[in-house]
This record gives structure tokens, sequence and C-alpha cells, in this order.
């Protein structure tokens, strides 16, 4: 029994980020604009041209990657610097800096997971198309994607096309879709859903046939969300709200059909998602080998708050409620490792494919006094926790997972361009307004991983 309780030695363990939230050098070696390059700093938070400067340090990250025995990276391809604009020419020295970066990890045993898009559309994109509104878009991305897979199969074969995809289902689909034109109605949050969607099925189906070696899976943020009590009508919405913004993405993922329920009120409301003829039969094409997904906490609805006309993937904007059962982080959020295991066991009973978890962490303040580690106990806790949930899911519940990512585990600056939120093991010495040197630092998490991970997870 013991034996079998072993992590299997092909076990993922490593790191996950963005390409804005680490490289920097936005306006270098051909690099076009993004959405992100134009985003000015604030009071409370920088902008991204500098991020942690791993487009230059990107051996001083791996190395501490590699000491802690991590296998994995998992890093996102900009999409504006290896297309000019998203659609002209290729810019072969931003496809060279991903060959160097690529070749880097493998050197140091590291696997490349590689992202296509995490919310940074080409400025020029976003300006003149409206990002993920137009089908223009969509024929520039599975164009950059097929150049992509093309390029890199020898070397990377775990591909994410969309991170968190199903972000594209609620009203964060206005600020990552390079969406700079509208209304914000209901109809264009469907057509850029389902543009999305398009996307994912060609360049999936493409992966498939052209590189049956190379894994692609489906990604979403997985936040849960619990009921607020047992009353009927809590249990009745939060189970709805799963299924608009959870559900129906994993059943795109591994059948090509939106869920029944998601249709039915398409069909009900006429909302017009730009649904053509042609689309059921790209959508049938897709392909997913395993189903991956971040996760930070869980929420709670409270269904009294509804208005009678809400649209169900937008319940959490009305009816979000405080769980008062979970602790918090110092961001609010809750910290629950048994909806990480809930998650994995679910995912896994419902599909049958490999589940993987690619993002996980915790957003804690922290200051370095210039000489100590930075004591994060908390940061430790958090990983441990959830480490052995999953290892729960997988042994007491029987599902098959093939890693666990941190998400930041090299400090970056938060999705709101923020550096006082960290996630990391290794400390990066800058603040929002002042880059100082951007030394890495060892945190007392790092020295945790290190250990832990030497055995393969197996004493956590
Ligand atoms: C994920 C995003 O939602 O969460 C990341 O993919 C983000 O870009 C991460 O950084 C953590 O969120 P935040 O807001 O704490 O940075």
């Amino acid at each position: 029994i013991l034996d079998k309780q072993k992590m299997p030695r092909d076990f993922f363990w490593g790191n996950s980020v963005s390409s804005m939230q680490t490289e920097g050098a936005y306006d270098i070696d051909g690099k076009s604009k993004s959405v992100y390059d134009v985003r000015p700093a604030t009071a409370t938070s920088t902008n991204w041209h500098v991020a942690i400067d791993e487009y230059h340090r990107y051996e001083e990250d791996l190395d501490p990657m590699q000491k802690m025995h991590f296998n994995m990276y998992r890093i996102q391809i900009s999409w504006s610097r290896v297309v000019k604009d998203g659609d002209g020419e290729f810019n072969p020295a931003g496809i060279a800096f991903y060959d160097r970066l690529i070749n880097a990890m493998l050197a140091r045993g590291i696997q490349p997971m590689v992202c296509l898009y995490h919310f940074d559309m080409p400025l020029k994109l976003a300006k003149e198309d409206n990002g993920f509104m137009s089908r223009k878009t969509v024929a520039a991305f599975v164009r950059y994607g097929k150049a992509m897979i093309d390029h890199f199969a020898d070397r990377v074969k775990y591909w994410i096309v969309f991170n968190e995809h199903n972000l594209y289902f609620t009203d964060e689909a206005f600020n990552i879709a390079g969406y700079t034109k509208g209304d914000k109605s209901l109809d264009d949050l469907y057509t850029i859903f389902h543009h999305t969607m398009l996307c994912y099925a060609q360049l999936s189906a493409y992966f498939h046939t052209n590189y049956p070696d190379v894994k692609i899976g489906g990604m979403i943020a997985y936040t849960p969300v619990y009921p607020a009590t047992s009353k009927p009508n809590d249990v009745f919405y939060a189970r709805k709200s799963n299924e608009f913004l959870n559900e129906n993405l994993n059943k795109l993922y591994t059948s090509g059909k939106y869920s029944t329920e998601v249709q039915t009120y398409i069909k009900n409301h006429q909302v017009n998602n730009d649904y053509q003829d042609g689309d059921e039969k790209i959508l049938a094409q897709i392909h997913a080998d395993f189903l991956a997904f971040s996760y930070y906490r869980s929420t709670t609805l409270n269904a009294d708050k509804l208005s009678p006309d809400c649209a169900p993937n937008r319940y959490l904007n009305e009816g979000m409620e405080v769980n008062r059962f979970t602790p918090k982080t110092d961001w609010g959020w809750d910290i629950d490792p048994l909806g990480f295991r809930n998650i994995i066991t679910h995912l896994y009973n419902c599909y049958h494919l490999p589940v993987f978890p690619i993002e996980n962490g915790i957003g804690c303040r922290e200051e370095w006094d210039g000489q100590h580690p930075i004591e994060d106990d908390q940061r430790i806790k958090y990983h441990r926790d959830h480490i052995r949930a999953m290892k729960a899911a997988m042994f007491k519940d029987g599902a098959q997972v093939l890693g666990y990512l941190g998400w930041g585990l090299i400090d970056i600056p938060s999705s709101h361009a923020d550096v006082n939120k960290r996630y990391g093991a290794v400390y990066v010495n800058r603040t929002n307004h002042d880059l100082k040197d951007l030394k890495r630092v060892p945190k007392k998490s790092f020295y945790w991983f290190q250990k832990v991970l030497a055995d393969n997870g197996d004493l956590i």
C-alpha cells in the first residue's frame, strides 16, 4: 500500500507565469506593442515595462527553480513579441528569445509548458479590430498559434491555448480580450467567448493531427461556487453558476458542445453570440489531452441577492457572500485546500482525463530587510495543505494528476501590476516605483520546496 502511495516518478512540479508579469523588455528586439505596454503606472501599481526583467535574467530564475527540483516551467509566448502587431510579419528576434529560454530550461531538466494567450492582446488588434470580438483576430491568432507549434513542437510537449479560458464567459472578458469598443452587452460577452472557443478548437485539432506526441489542454480558473446556506434556492443557483462558469468549458473541451443548460439559455434569451454556419463543425474537432486549471480560492453565492433577470454567468457579480468558515489571505481570498481536492476529484470523476493544476499559491505582503531570508510560513502552510489535498484526491479518491505548478514562485507583479502582492518562494528586490537591483533572494519557502521535492513530494 505504501508503495502505491508514492508520487508518480514522472510527476511535474514547477512554476507558472505569464510573459508580461515576467519578461519586461517591452520595446526591444522588434517587439510590437500589446495592450499592457501602454498601461501607465498609478499610485498603487507599476507599469509593465520591466516586470522582473526575465527577458535578460532568465538564467537567474531558472537556477533557483532547478535547485527547488522543479521539472516544469509554464511560460507564455507573447504574441506581440513574435508577430508584428499580431497579424504582420513574424519577428525572428522575438522567436529567438523563446528558443534561448526553452533551451535553457531543457538544459536544466525543466520541461516547458507554453500558453499562447494570457490577456496581452496586440495593441493594433485591440484598437482596430476590437480584439476577440472580431473574426479577423480569431484568424490572426490561429495563424500565430500554428506557427508556434510548428516551430517549438520538437521541444515543447505541453501546451495551453487560453489562460483561464472561462473568464471570457464573465465580465472580465472586456478586460482581457482586447475589447476596446462596445456597450459590454451580453451579446458581446457571449460573442467573445464563442470566438475564443473557435480558436481553441482549430488549434487543438491542428496540434492533435500534426503533432500526436504533443499534449494540449483546456485551462480554466476554477473558483468553485458554494451555496451560502443549504436553502434549496442557494444550492440551485450555486450549481447553475458552476455550470455556466466552469462545467460549460469542460464540456466544450471534451465534447465540442456547449452545455445543454447554456445552449438553452442562449436560445431562450435570444443571445446573439455570432454562432455561424460551420461553427458546429469547427467545435466538433476539439481535442483535449488533459484538463488544467488555476486554483486560489473558493467563493460563496447568496441567491437572495440576485435580481430576477441576472444572467447566470453574472451571478457572482451580484450575489457574492463572505464565507464565514474559511480563513482569508492578506487580500481577503478564501483559503480552502479541501475545495482544491474536491475539484480534482470532481474533474476526474466526470471527464476521465488527466487533471493538471497549473496555478496555485498565496499572495502576501512582504518586505525584505536586505539581510535575512523572508520567513514566509504562511506560504509554506498554503502549499503544504494544497499539495496534501491533491495527494488525497490522487490516493484516496483515485484521480489521475499530471503535476502541480505553483503561481509566480519567483516574485512577479500581481495581475493588477501591484508588486506588493507577492507569490514567490524567491524574493525579487523591487517595489512598484523603485526598480532597485531586482536581486533574487530565496525565502524560507524556497528551502522548504527544495527539501520536500528532493524526494518527489513523498514526505509531505
Ligand atoms: C490568475 C492570473 O488569475 O491569477 C494571473 O492568471 C494572476 O495573471 C494570478 O497573477 C494571481 O492573481 P493576482 O491578482 O493575485 O495576481
